[in-house]
């Protein structure tokens, strides 16, 4: 793309502040802004800001999810006739683990990849190294290496990869470690201009944890483990210490059923706790965020006094391949979310601000599950396997995860 087709590109979509210090810039800069102004979807981000007020949860039918698979519940007979099955398919390679380590970790606040994070258990360890530790478990317990895909984001991918390399994989095996980005899409001022982060550089963020199954394909990830006969993809949050990926009863169960996905899910503490819950939209599998659910549906009981919408999401979610690639090929909404960032305003000068000044848009993981048939909710105990870090301090911050997986480590194994 030449600048003067640029400038009426951007004219027609009223974008031309992006070309704003195009003078002043040398001549890659130059062409390194108008090869971004070409790779833009410009109805995309138009239509996202067209519908960002619109609501759409309140037109549609919300309905509980009754038949959770319950973990403790379940016969011995059935856990080891499970179990079984998961473990040959697993010895078959017929389960990867992904790990999604794209996001920005703002909660936090630590400088670089939240997997570099280093928590303060014994001996001290960076969660990536607390993850690969499990997969070394698995390749003890099955014999094989478990395939890891880790997702990146163009921000962290560099110091993601650095990081391993430097330390020697954790002496898990390297061949069977891969990292793919995901997508990006650009930010928007509150008047719908995207913004620049530089005068030559157009703002773009990671396109949420939902932009992994167009990453999966983008990536040829999905090729590699159709060449590999993978069958199943166990999906989980970077940030959970105690997550269990390789659980061969649930593999084993979904094999039996023949289920194209499962969750795993944690029963909600309190009707206000802050997480997404299970139900069906319209009839079909989904989370709802706790921002979304109305407060008298979050408190609703059942006869025997627990809560209607207790199943909660936590980000461990076992895909087949088939159904990765179906979701993979359709368009998952973006939820917006409005960020404090630095940018360069009209005036050249960096807008910085207290309250949040762009709109940046985000798809979920969970919004794939509508395109799913059905779904096999496992509700597990939060103290074996949800461990999450989220914020610098308080409720879900590295000292709270330490305290739950030294109290895990200390009394259990894994699977
Ligand atoms: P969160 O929504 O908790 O976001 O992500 P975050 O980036 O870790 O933290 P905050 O909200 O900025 O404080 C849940 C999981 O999804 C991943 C995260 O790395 C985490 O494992 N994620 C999130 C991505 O991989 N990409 C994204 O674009 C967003």
């Amino acid at each position: 793309m030449n600048y003067e087709e640029a400038v009426e590109l951007l004219k027609k979509h009223n974008q031309e502040q992006l070309l704003n210090f195009y003078n002043e810039l040398n001549d890659s800069q130059k062409e390194s802004l108008l090869e971004q102004i070409s790779n833009i979807n410009f109805e995309l981000m138009q239509s996202l800001y067209e519908n960002l007020y619109v609501k759409t949860l309140e037109e549609n039918y919300i309905d509980p999810i009754e038949n959770a698979v319950i973990k403790d519940k379940m016969s011995a007979e059935d856990k080891n006739r499970y179990s079984e099955i998961g473990a040959s398919a697993i010895k078959n390679g017929e389960l990867a683990v992904c790990s999604m380590a794209g996001g920005q970790g703002t909660r936090l606040g630590h400088e670089g990849p939240k997997g570099t994070f280093v928590v303060d258990i014994e001996p001290a360890k960076a969660i990536f190294e607390i993850l690969t530790d499990k997969l070394k478990a698995a390749y003890k317990k099955y014999g094989v290496y478990i395939n890891w895909y880790i997702m990146t984001s163009e921000a962290n991918n560099d110091e993601t990869v650095k990081f391993f390399e430097d330390n020697n994989y954790f002496e898990y095996s390297k061949e069977h470690i891969k990292f793919f980005k995901q997508g990006e899409l650009p930010l928007l001022d509150f008047d719908g201009k995207i913004v620049l982060q530089e005068k030559g550089k157009i703002f773009r963020a990671a396109d949420g944890n939902g932009g992994i199954f167009e990453a999966l394909c983008r990536n040829n990830i999905i090729q590699d483990m159709q060449q590999k006969n993978i069958k199943y993809l166990c999906i989980g949050n970077v940030d959970n210490i105690l997550i269990n990926q390789v659980d061969s009863l649930l593999i084993g169960m979904m094999k039996e059923k023949n289920y194209n996905l499962a969750s795993k899910s944690v029963p909600k503490k309190s009707a206000t706790e802050r997480v997404g819950v299970f139900g069906k939209i319209n009839g079909q599998p989904a989370v709802i965020e706790y921002s979304d659910i109305d407060p008298e549906m979050a408190r609703k009981t059942k006869e025997d006094g627990t809560l209607v919408f207790s199943e909660s999401h936590f980000g461990c979610n076992i895909f087949s391949r088939e159904l990765l690639e179906k979701i993979g090929n359709k368009k998952l909404p973006y939820h917006v979310a409005r960020k404090k960032n630095m940018y360069v305003g009209a005036n050249e000068e960096m807008l910085a601000s207290i309250e949040a000044n762009t709109y940046k848009f985000e798809a979920f993981i969970f919004d794939g599950f509508m395109l799913a048939d059905d779904i096999l909710i496992f509700q597990v105990k939060r103290e074996e396997e949800f461990a999450p870090i989220k914020n610098k301090e308080g409720e879900d911050s590295p000292q709270t995860a330490k305290e739950l997986y030294m109290n895990y480590v200390s009394n259990n194994n894994h699977d």
